[in-house]
């Protein structure tokens, strides 16, 4: 079986050449793309500009030999959603279900964000909760972190997502794994969350501004609770951040904090990474 795919893998990307060959101006078939992403059934297909005049013809043949509904081109993620606003090259259906670890993520692949690079940290998130702990997750997404806390660990969430288009993909998402006795989620901006002191767990999955966050994670974290806290870090300063900024404004906020562990989850800019720190904290 395992055979079968690898040798399925390897004829797939010939026969795309080998149609495109046929189509395209010499010199143009070694830019095509090597490597995707796959979302559920829609792909998303890096394109280099030489490619502009065949974008189309080029999706539908990825589309047609790999299998997928829809093929969109890769651009970049910005802004406070962090939305992708993907152009779609094939198809017209952007919205699909995708499987990862036995939780299902519905979303609007054109728009919102779903990192393959950031596989490791949603398992990771699987296997750390505890069964019944308190989990807030600031940033929530789809429930890209806290759905597997709920669906394998039995944890109970507080998922707070601002953007209303992403909220009704985290809505659906909270039903479709069949977790709505223990997920509850407010579209909101966290700063506006009321709890303080309920959570064992926070999450802050959020990049370049979190920083920002630290003083309302601190309020909704309980004494002796745990903090994800994630950030991009400049490389010149990875011996000592994120962990340092965190520290300081934990003690200006009146906690001590613990260390516990620092995990590099992707290489964010040129020079740039996202880093994860997990971060006991104690009221002083
Ligand atoms: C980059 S996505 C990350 C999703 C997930 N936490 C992960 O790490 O894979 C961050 C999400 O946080 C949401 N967000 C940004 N600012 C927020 C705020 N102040 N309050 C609540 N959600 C916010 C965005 O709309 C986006 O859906």
């Amino acid at each position: 079986m395992k055979f079968k795919a690898m040798a399925g893998t390897q004829l797939i990307k010939p026969r795309i050449r080998e149609i495109l060959s046929k189509e395209l101006p010499p010199g143009l078939v070694e830019k095509l793309p090597k490597h995707w992403v796959q979302i559920g059934d829609v792909l998303i297909l890096p394109l280099r500009p030489e490619l502009e005049l065949y974008k189309s013809r080029i999706a539908e043949v990825y589309a047609e030999v790999l299998g997928v509904k829809t093929v969109l081109r890769k651009g970049r993620i910005g802004g406070e959603f962090r939305e992708t606003n993907y152009e779609v090259l094939y198809g017209s259906d952007t919205v699909t279900i995708h499987v990862e670890n036995g939780v299902k993520y519905k979303l609007d692949a054109a728009k919102i964000m779903f990192s393959p690079a950031n596989v490791k940290e949603r398992l990771r998130m699987a296997k750390v909760a505890k069964p019944g702990e308190v989990v807030v997750d600031m940033f929530a997404g789809i429930g890209h972190l806290s759905l597997p806390m709920a669906v394998h660990r039995k944890a109970k969430v507080i998922a707070i997502e601002k953007s209303p288009y992403t909220f009704k993909f985290l809505v659906e998402n909270i039903e479709l794994n069949g977790v709505q006795d223990r997920m509850t989620a407010y579209n909101i901006d966290n700063r506006e969350f009321l709890g303080e002191e309920i959570a064992d767990r926070v999450l802050m999955g959020y990049v370049v501004r979190t920083h920002e966050f630290i003083p309302k994670a601190l309020q909704i974290a309980k004494d002796g609770a745990i903090i994800h806290y994630h950030n991009t870090v400049p490389e010149r300063l990875m011996s000592r951040e994120p962990f340092n900024t965190f520290e300081r404004t934990a003690r200006k906020h009146g906690y001590e904090t613990e260390k516990l562990n620092e995990l590099v989850i992707k290489r964010y800019a040129p020079g740039v990474w996202h880093v994860v720190v997990d971060v006991r904290v104690f009221k002083k």
